[in-house]
């Protein structure tokens, strides 16, 4: 260990350690920018200058690592002047704009600056002029806002493996760019979001739609019914003030209904339905010998890649719509015939953690029930907004149940939310199908968590299935990899683009660190624990639409609306 005194306190840390870390083990404060607790140090924005007792220069803390009897002064006026100067030099070419800003109020910029009281900008101030890049459906580019930190590069290349986004240039006109400076549509971008999770600013956003919401429940013909993905609730309350998991889902609903929104019912229950089809098409693959691993394919960042990069695996992949999908598909038909609704009057509104589904939404299949099958999809972020302008009190607000026939779920579908929910909930269902026997502890433990890769084998009446599951694109690439070459030991393979998850999914409250990842993790499974159903196929609107509609799994009505296919992309990038 390593002893060393900053601002008069004594510690002692590990050997490597920087400063940095030093001073947050005695809850020392030294202001960041280009730092990311999750990545690796990058050292180029100097905010975190400190004094070294020695030293004629002031020492970057993030970078700086600590020597035995270090002393170090983090809060000197030579300190606070140097920080306030970089503050000033960043923000004279930086757009003066955060009332208009997406990130306004949720900008570590703006934080630093009301923190040293950055006032009169003794420098030049003059943007750079760049041009915004509004090319995708999922998010946008405000590069006059960027501050060159290279956080999102990392998160793009290191997490997710695309390499979508990269350095330009030099010096002054250092910029970070989409792939060979192109529209970011151009890049191999699986619209995952995750770079927006990284970015301390406003440069990279969610293409926000809330205004089509407000217009649709505006209009009295028109019929607004919403869908709310299993991450989405742990989440919310984020927005709103309230702890992680601490907004009760009869209260978001109600919370719906006070913005307008005519009918909520819930993509749980099509997670459940995605159990029936996908645990059936799983088991007919491996009876009939069909391609081997089968993939998950309710995470359309995934498929995005998948498309892009393993365009020869794609008849690995599931068929099954994603539970989003299935829900369009089914809520434009058979929820529309029993509430006697025309479907043509319905506005179809998903709630989202997810940036991708913005861009899976606009696929020209997805339009199996005559019409196009969702609408609109809102993040999880567009939709706290909204909240926070209405002006709720969710710690008064009473609760409201869901409407019929698509509202009720189980816990199987409420853990499709965390990474390995989706194997696990396939593996309660297809375990009860294949052995005809009651499951009695429904916790397949093994599957839970944020590590990268997770593996288990489970032995269904002799035959032993082996699965995996992958979150974050980086991982999945390692199992895609080894699909590829012919390795691979498995049968059933989930991968999920966002790093644990949809609760980490690019529409979720901004999510600097993996530890808030983890607490929305083990909200997910209280919720699956407090669930008086646990197993998709007992959910008694799941048996109700097989007996009324769909008539019984991978019959000729499901292939219709619940499954799909794939088309391998061509990147102009690649
Ligand atoms: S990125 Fe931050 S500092 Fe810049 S305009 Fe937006 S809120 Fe303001
Ligand atoms: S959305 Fe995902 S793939 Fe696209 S640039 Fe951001 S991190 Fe990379
Ligand atoms: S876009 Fe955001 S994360 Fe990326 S370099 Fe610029 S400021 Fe940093
Ligand atoms: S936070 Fe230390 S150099 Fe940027």
């Amino acid at each position: 260990m390593i002893n060393v005194t900053i601002d008069g306190i004594k510690t002692s840390v590990p050997e490597g350690s920087s400063i940095l870390k030093a001073a947050e083990t005695i809850g020392v404060k030294i202001p960041t920018l280009c730092n990311h607790p999750d990545q690796a140090v990058k050292g180029n924005c100097r905010v975190c200058v400190c004094e070294v007792e020695g030293n004629r220069l002031l020492a970057a803390a993030c970078v700086s690592p600590v020597y035995e009897g270090m002393t170090v002064k983090t809060r000197t006026p030579k300190v606070v002047e140097a920080r306030k100067t970089i503050l000033e030099l960043i923000l004279s070419n930086h757009p003066q704009d955060c009332l208009n800003c997406i990130r306004n109020q949720n900008c570590e910029l703006q934080t630093l600056a009301e923190e040293y009281f950055i006032r009169d900008n003794p420098f030049s101030m003059k943007t750079r002029g760049l041009a915004k890049d509004y090319s995708t459906p999922s998010l946008f580019r405000d590069p006059d806002k960027c501050i060159l930190c290279r956080r999102c590069i990392e998160a793009c290349s290191v997490i997710q493996s695309v390499n979508a986004l990269g350095l330009q240039q030099r010096g002054h006109h250092a910029m970070v760019v989409p792939t060979m400076g192109w529209d970011l549509i151009d890049s191999p971008c699986v619209m995952c979001g995750q770079c927006i999770h990284a970015c301390p600013v406003g440069a990279i956003g969610e293409v926000e739609e809330i205004d089509k919401l407000l217009a649709a429940i505006a209009d009295p013909d028109t019929v607004v019914v919403t869908q709310i993905a299993p991450a989405v609730r742990v989440a919310i309350g984020e927005e709103v003030g309230l702890a992680t998991g601490d907004m009760p889902m009869d209260v978001f609903v109600a919370g719906l209904r006070q913005i307008g929104i005519d009918f909520v019912l819930h993509t749980n229950f099509t997670a459940d339905l995605t159990i029936l089809e996908e645990g059936n098409e799983l088991l007919k693959r491996l009876k009939e010998g069909g391609n081997l691993p089968m993939f998950t394919s309710c995470s359309p960042g995934w498929i995005n890649l998948c498309e892009t990069f393993y365009p020869d695996l794609l008849d690995n992949l599931s068929t099954c719509k994603s539970p989003q999908q299935m829900f369009g598909a089914l809520v434009k038909t058979y929820w529309a015939e029993k509430s006697s609704i025309d479907p043509a009057k319905i506005y179809s509104v998903s709630i989202m953690p997810c940036t991708a589904k913005k861009y899976e939404c606009s696929r020209p299949e997805m339009n199996d029930s005559g019409f196009r099958d969702v609408d609109l999809v809102i993040t999880t972020r567009e939709i706290g907004r909204l909240f926070r302008m209405s002006g709720i009190d969710f710690n008064k607000l009473a609760g409201s149940n869901f409407d019929s026939w698509m509202g009720a779920y189980t816990g199987a579908a409420v853990i499709f939310g965390a990474s390995g929910g989706v194997m696990e909930a396939a593996l309660r269902t297809v375990y009860e199908v294949v052995t005809g026997q009651t499951l009695e502890n429904v916790n397949f433990e093994v599957t839970r968590g944020i590590q990268g890769i997770k593996e288990a084998e489970v032995d269904l009446n002799g035959t032993v299935v082996k699965v995996a599951i992958a979150n974050g694109l980086a991982n999945a690439r390692q199992l895609m990899d080894e699909v590829r070459a012919g390795t691979s030991p498995y049968h059933f393979i989930e991968i999920m683009a966002c790093p644990g998850g949809c609760i980490g999914g690019g529409g979720q409250p901004i999510t600097k660190i993996n530890a808030k990842r983890v607490e929305r993790i083990n909200q997910i499974y209280v919720e699956d624990e407090a669930c008086q159903i646990r197993k998709s196929h007992e959910n008694p609107e799941v048996k109700a639409i097989y007996e009324e509609f769909l008539h019984e799994p991978l019959g000729h009505q499901s292939h219709h609306l619940l499954h799909t296919h794939y088309t391998p992309k061509s990147k102009k990038a690649l």
